[in-house]
């Protein structure tokens, strides 16, 4: 399913603009049956309108939220070679770290500029063994954190595919099966005017966000807009991914978002991609297909994406969901 060019080209990338709309969503009661049809809505739409929202009441406490993103920041803080031990550009190692303040896109200048640790997660007792000692607390903090945020994605999803018709436990299974990725961020203090991360979508189911400063901006398709997510006490932003758009048939879109950080300040962000199994692929959902709607995209699992984006043959500017 190809979209992308004509997409990317059909919006004018205005600057970012009033970000009061972006969805705000209490989970708040969503066990109890009076109430969750209404939350159920919300998501779907807020899915439909931007294929992004934040929550809040979602259980996770600021305690740990704040634990999470302070031993994160300790990490990016050690001295270079306590992170080179984690370097690597291999896309399919399970921890790495690396950073991207020399990648110079067309137009000269810099396409983005941060630093990253991304590891594998889910189930914890498999990964957390590679992942750094250095700083001491990082694999309890980061460590319960995950844990939490792998429930909220089951609770997430199980709302989306009740939206979409399937029911709750359509993707229950799999998805607590699936890959769970950490993307922890660090945006220093950067030359004016360069972006933090350039526009793109996450190949993932849902992505959970924690971010700890303004900086990302989210497409707003209707308008053609970008608009900037405030920063809420407490809240998490969640991102319809590539995944949900193929599961959906389309229905629910993964949002195009990007950071941008202007100021002198660091930003920190954490996020969670949450997927099916490496080798399980992720197909349009039967039930939304009809002869009105044929099937839009091929199956494709974790490591089709990661080969995709290791080679990426169709070229610059072209995404994950162009392949399909
Ligand atoms: C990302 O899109 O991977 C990071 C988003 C953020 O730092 O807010
Ligand atoms: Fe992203």
């Amino acid at each position: 399913m190809s979209r992308n060019n004509e997409f990317y080209e059909s919006f004018p990338h205005n600057e970012s603009s009033c970000s009061s709309e972006v969805p705000l969503i209490s989970l708040d009661g969503m066990c109890n049956p009076m109430r969750r049809p209404i939350v159920v809505d919300q998501i779907a739409n807020a899915c439909i309108r931007y294929g992004f929202f934040q929550v809040i009441n979602h259980g996770i406490s600021q305690e740990m939220l704040d634990g999470a993103l302070s031993v994160a920041s300790d990490f990016f803080n050690l001295p270079s070679q306590d992170k080179a031990k984690f370097y690597s550009p291999d896309i399919h190692r399970p921890v790495r770290y690396s950073t991207s303040f020399k990648d110079v896109g067309a137009a000269g200048q810099a396409r983005s500029w941060r630093a990253f640790l991304k590891h594998y997660a889910h189930p914890l007792q498999e990964w957390i063994g590679l992942w750094p000692q250095n700083p001491p607390l990082y694999r309890e903090k980061i460590g319960e954190y995950v844990v939490e945020i792998q429930k909220l994605a089951l609770k997430l999803m199980s709302a989306i595919t009740e939206s979409l018709g399937l029911g709750q436990a359509y993707l229950s299974d799999k998805l607590n099966e699936g890959m769970q990725v950490m993307s922890i961020n660090w945006y220093p203090p950067r030359p004016k005017d360069a972006p933090g991360i350039p526009q793109h979508s996450d190949y993932s189911c849902l992505t959970i966000l924690l971010q700890d400063s303004p900086g990302l901006q989210i497409l707003d398709r209707g308008s053609g807009s970008w608009k900037a997510v405030p920063v809420i006490q407490a809240a998490l932003q969640v991102h319809v991914g590539d995944h949900l758009e193929v599961l959906s048939n389309g229905r629910y879109k993964s949002v195009v978002h990007r950071v941008t950080v202007r100021g002198e300040g660091t930003r920190i962000s954490i996020a969670s991609l949450h997927s099916l199994g490496m080798d399980v692929k992720m197909e349009v959902a039967r039930e939304l297909v009809d002869e009105h709607n044929p099937e839009r995209y091929r199956r494709s699992s974790f490591r089709d994406f990661l080969n995709f984006a290791s080679s990426n043959e169709l070229g610059e500017g072209t995404t994950f969901l162009d392949s399909l």
